[in-house]
């Protein structure tokens, strides 16, 4: 029964949309509107964007850019798919600022330019992290030998630079990323220890919101999809930033899931986030499971495990559908060959998290999230900055 319902749903859709190029217009909405070409961008009227569109649900992925440009299929699948877009690296410190007082906005800037070519909004990633500083500051992000003065200053002058760069460009900033451990006390980084606390947090905040007062401004982190000592800090914490006005507007759900572990309760903890007044988004969404060891680190030990997937990334999905204040889905990239996991999970080797495989060929969990888009057309319509086509 609710095999065929599905299936006459996505026949509909397919009637409806199948073959017809959609077109999209400039929207005046922050980081669209400075620039958007006046030419119409067109793609498949059955791509994730196109079906995303619809409800004004944005579509994103994360973006390497060592192959956008490069790489033939891989760039038309960036322009085609995604309505949104995000950095992987080439916005993080260690890449801005290699050395100190020299910045290398090139990378980044060709992102920026590609996003507005093909009418994508960008979330840049990220201001304040531990990971990924360039190593004049600190080779960990948790030891450094500067002083706390230098790095007060040097984080100010950061976020105020990088924002003003970008200023316009950028729909959701990740202000802050990952500022809490998995025990829900604050990461012992350079920069609480340099504040003797998580006052660097509204800090950044402030001084972002000075320097591109459009800019929607987010906390990022993983592990907030489950509640549990983590997702209740941090509940906690921008609840509180809230109360002092600090210019937070959304929170986050990075969403690296693994089929090993239960599916999260997902959509209660970003609706309970939504109704403190906060945007939700998902972030960096990917679904690992256990795979052959290499050259094989993207094919499953276990047959059945696509199937854990595909009930992973559509529940994952859903879960944004569901909640009104979700502005924006967004896997970590969408190429099994380019993913971060298999080299970060080596033991036991984990992969094929994403939704196409090593030879950007769709996977059946593509098929899945675009099918459920398909029959998204009943849920909640998305307001505010970013809906608009
Ligand atoms: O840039 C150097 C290059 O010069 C060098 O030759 C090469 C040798 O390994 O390394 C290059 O740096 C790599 C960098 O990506 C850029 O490609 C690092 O080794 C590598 O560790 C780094 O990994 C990134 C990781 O963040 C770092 O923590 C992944 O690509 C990126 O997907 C991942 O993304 C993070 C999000 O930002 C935050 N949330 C978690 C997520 C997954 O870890």
């Amino acid at each position: 029964m609710v095999r065929s319902a599905l299936s006459i749903g996505v026949l509909s859709a397919t009637v409806l949309l199948g073959g017809v190029a959609l077109t999209s217009s400039a929207s005046a909405e922050p980081g669209a509107a400075a620039a958007a070409p006046s030419k119409a961008v067109r793609y498949p009227a059955d791509s994730l964007r196109a079906l995303g569109d619809r409800i004004g649900l944005r579509i994103g992925t994360a973006v390497n850019m060592d192959e956008l440009g490069s790489n033939t299929d891989y760039t038309k699948i960036t322009a085609e798919q995604f309505s949104s877009v995000t950095p992987e690296n080439v916005m993080k410190w260690q890449l801005v600022e290699p050395t100190r007082g020299t910045y290398d906005w090139a990378p980044a800037d060709r992102l920026v330019a590609f996003a507005k070519t093909n009418k994508q909004l960008i979330r840049g990633h990220t201001l304040v992290w531990h990971s990924q500083l360039p190593t004049w500051l600190s080779s960990d992000g948790y030891t450094t030998t500067l002083s706390n003065d230098e790095l007060k200053a040097l984080l100010k002058k950061h976020v105020q630079d990088q924002v003003k760069h970008f200023k316009g460009d950028i729909w959701q900033w990740d202000v802050v990323n990952e500022a809490f451990d998995d025990d829900g006390k604050p990461r012992q980084t350079v920069w609480y220890k340099a504040w003797g606390g998580l006052g660097y947090i509204a800090d950044a905040f402030r001084w972002a919101h000075e320097a591109d007062p459009k800019a929607l401004l987010f906390y990022n982190d993983y592990n907030l999809e489950f509640t549990g000592p983590k997702s209740n800090a941090v509940y906690d914490f921008v609840k509180t930033l809230k109360a002092q006005r600090v210019p937070i507007d959304g929170v986050g759900f990075q969403g690296h899931l693994d089929t090993q572990y239960g599916f999260p309760d997902l959509q209660n903890n970003l609706q309970r986030f939504a109704d403190l007044g906060l945007k939700v988004a998902e972030t960096e969404v990917d679904v690992r499971t256990f795979t052959q060891a290499a050259p094989n680190v993207n094919t499953p030990t276990d047959p059945l495990a696509p199937y854990a997937q595909e009930s992973y990334w559509s529940r994952a999905l859903k879960a944004c559908l569901a909640v009104r204040e979700c502005i924006s889905f967004t896997p970590w990239g969408f190429g099994d060959t380019y993913s971060w996991i298999p080299g970060w999970f080596d033991n036991p080797q984990e992969g094929a998290a994403l939704l196409y495989d090593a030879d950007l060929k769709p996977k059946s969990q593509y098929y899945v999230i675009q099918q459920d888009l398909a029959l998204a057309a009943g849920a909640p319509r998305r307001n505010g900055p970013g809906a608009g086509h």
